[in-house]
């Protein structure tokens, strides 16, 4: 099968397109010929070690030390079951499925594996592949950490880096919820984040979101810029600092934070779940979550990919389209800021 393939860390070049085997699914595993995945923060951390501060130790773990551990990236996939393993019984093959392979990544291939009692659901019949994919990383992400907190009609919930792939999942869950949310981004993005529900928009490049006198009832940062020391004045008491992206020093922090303010900070978005993608599918068939598509590349230009994600300033999803036996061809990648009709 082909599969985009990294053997040293690096700059997006590291990453080219190799023939590997196929994987075949063991007793209770299920084999996804996969149609799509998204280039996401994640690969591009991963291939370039690209961590917060302190957490370079911990990450090598992960990751690996000299060279990566996992040489396929990829922490999602929508595709088609292929086959399962003799022990699965809640999938069969043909079933149009999406999965979170998370930390065990893969999904850059024409084929992966995943646990049946792993992050996989059926994929939303009112949506392709390429769409249904971005519901998955920054969809579970969102919801993992949202499912830590109570937000009910009338909550303030303030997102930064509302344009990204957990931000874009973070404001239209949050909206779902009967949140008033204010989202923080650049002013380019700010007619699609209010398009995905935000009540309020702060452009960073103009305004400080702690330096007005709002408050609210949860922030969910994730840009990595909003420790609980920066944003404790702007948080009500009760309320809640979600850090998807934190250095080492504010993961430590979090727990006595919590436990001396009376606020929950947490750093830790918990176990993916298929309930959490189920919840999405179910959201998107009902026509109350959009999948935001920033741009598509084929596989074979999964280097392209690497590069626009590297730049930083992706809006919503980078997605890669994985076509069994599809020759190389750079025309796919299309430009479409504005997220994808369901
Ligand atoms: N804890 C977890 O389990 C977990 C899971 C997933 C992701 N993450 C991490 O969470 C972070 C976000 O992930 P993502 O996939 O959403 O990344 P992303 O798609 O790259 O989005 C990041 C967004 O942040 C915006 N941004 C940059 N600087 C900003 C600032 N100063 N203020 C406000 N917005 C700013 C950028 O938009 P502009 O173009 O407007 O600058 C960009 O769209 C990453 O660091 C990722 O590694 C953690």
């Amino acid at each position: 099968m082909r599969a985009a393939v990294y053997r040293r860390f690096g700059g997006p070049e590291t990453v080219h397109i190799e023939q590997i085997a196929k994987p075949s699914p063991r007793r209770d595993e299920i084999l996804i010929k996969v149609q799509a995945s998204t280039v996401s923060a994640a690969d591009h951390r991963s291939r370039g070690r690209d961590v917060p501060r302190g957490l370079g130790a911990l990450a090598a773990l992960s990751i690996g030390i000299f060279r990566p551990r996992k040489r396929i990236l990829g922490m999602d996939v929508a595709g088609i079951v292929e086959a399962v393993g003799v022990d699965v019984t809640g999938f069969v093959p043909g079933d149009e499925v999406i999965a979170m392979l998370g930390a065990r990544f893969g999904g850059h291939a024409e084929y992966v594996c995943v646990p049946q009692g792993g992050a996989i659901a059926a994929k939303p019949r009112n949506l392709g592949f390429e769409e249904a994919v971005t519901l998955v990383f920054g969809g579970i992400t969102a919801r993992g950490f949202l499912n830590q907190v109570t937000v009910t009609a009338g909550s303030r919930v303030l997102v930064n880096g509302a344009s990204g792939a957990v931000g874009t999942a973070a404001v239209q869950l949050a909206k779902q919820l009967g949140a008033h949310v204010t989202a923080v981004c650049s002013g380019t993005n700010s007619d699609l984040v209010t398009s995905l529900g935000a009540d309020r928009v702060i452009d960073y490049t103009l305004d400080d979101f702690t330096a007005d006198r709002a408050t609210y009832d949860v922030i969910v940062d994730c840009v990595g810029n909003a420790p609980f020391e920066r944003v404790e004045a702007s948080l009500n008491p009760g309320g809640a600092l979600l850090l998807v992206i934190s250095d080492l020093a504010g993961i430590l922090r979090a727990s006595r934070q919590s436990r001396v303010s009376g606020r929950l900070v947490s750093a830790s978005v918990g176990k993916y779940r298929s309930e959490d993608l189920a919840h999405l599918v179910a959201l998107a068939e009902a026509g109350r979550y959009r999948p935001v598509i920033d741009r598509v590349y084929a596989l074979s230009d999964v280097v392209e990919a690497h590069r626009h994600v590297d730049a930083g300033h992706k809006i919503g999803n980078v997605v890669l389209r994985i076509e069994a036996g599809a020759g190389s061809h750079a025309a796919l990648a299309r430009e479409s800021a504005t997220p994808s009709p369901v």
